[in-house]
């Protein structure tokens, strides 16, 4: 599986540590160097969530987990980038996208980020944007703003169709 925006890498360990054959990948240099010295028994590539430089040899992707790294693509990059996964992942393989969402229906909206710029997707658009790239939603759950997070969010799972 793809831990795609893996950052410092402490999810692609945890994912490791459960015994799932997991590749870290994240656009950003600085990051990477500091996830291989962390964790140098673990794989970590650069590239961004598009994947155009991921050589896969061939093998389809079990799954891809975007934690809070889709949410920094701008919107309209979002099809594309989908559309590439699918491309990689045989029907059954599952998606599972994480970061902060807003209530207003519709809405794709961008959001104060404090590193970078992020957008607020609503579930609902999301949703669309999976299916409209060939997966369908099996799960989500949104958690409520609190005194550690200003905005609600998102954990959603879809599954790749058989067909597009
Ligand atoms: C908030 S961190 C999340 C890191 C990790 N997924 C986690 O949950 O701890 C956001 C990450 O998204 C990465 N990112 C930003 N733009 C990206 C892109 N276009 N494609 C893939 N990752 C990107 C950043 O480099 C950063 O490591």
């Amino acid at each position: 599986m793809l831990d795609v925006g893996c950052g410092l890498g402490h999810v692609t360990a945890d994912l490791a540590g459960r015994g799932l054959d997991v590749v870290g990948v994240d656009p950003s240099r600085e990051m990477l160097e500091i996830a291989r010295r962390n964790y140098p028994e673990l794989r970590f590539v650069q590239d961004d969530a598009q994947l155009e430089s991921m050589n896969l040899g061939g093998q389809s992707v079990a799954a891809v987990l975007a934690r809070c790294s889709l949410i920094h693509l701008p919107p309209s990059d979002v099809p594309n980038v989908l559309a590439g996964w699918a491309v990689r992942m045989a029907p059954g393989a599952l998606v599972a996208v994480a970061g902060q969402t807003t209530d207003s229906v519709g809405e794709v909206s961008e959001f104060d980020h404090a590193v970078a710029p992020a957008w607020r997707w609503h579930p609902d658009r999301l949703a669309e944007a999976l299916s409209e790239a060939g997966f369908e939603e099996v799960w989500r759950t949104i958690s409520r703003p609190d005194a550690h997070h200003s905005f609600p969010e998102l954990h959603l799972v879809a599954r790749r169709r058989c067909w597009v």
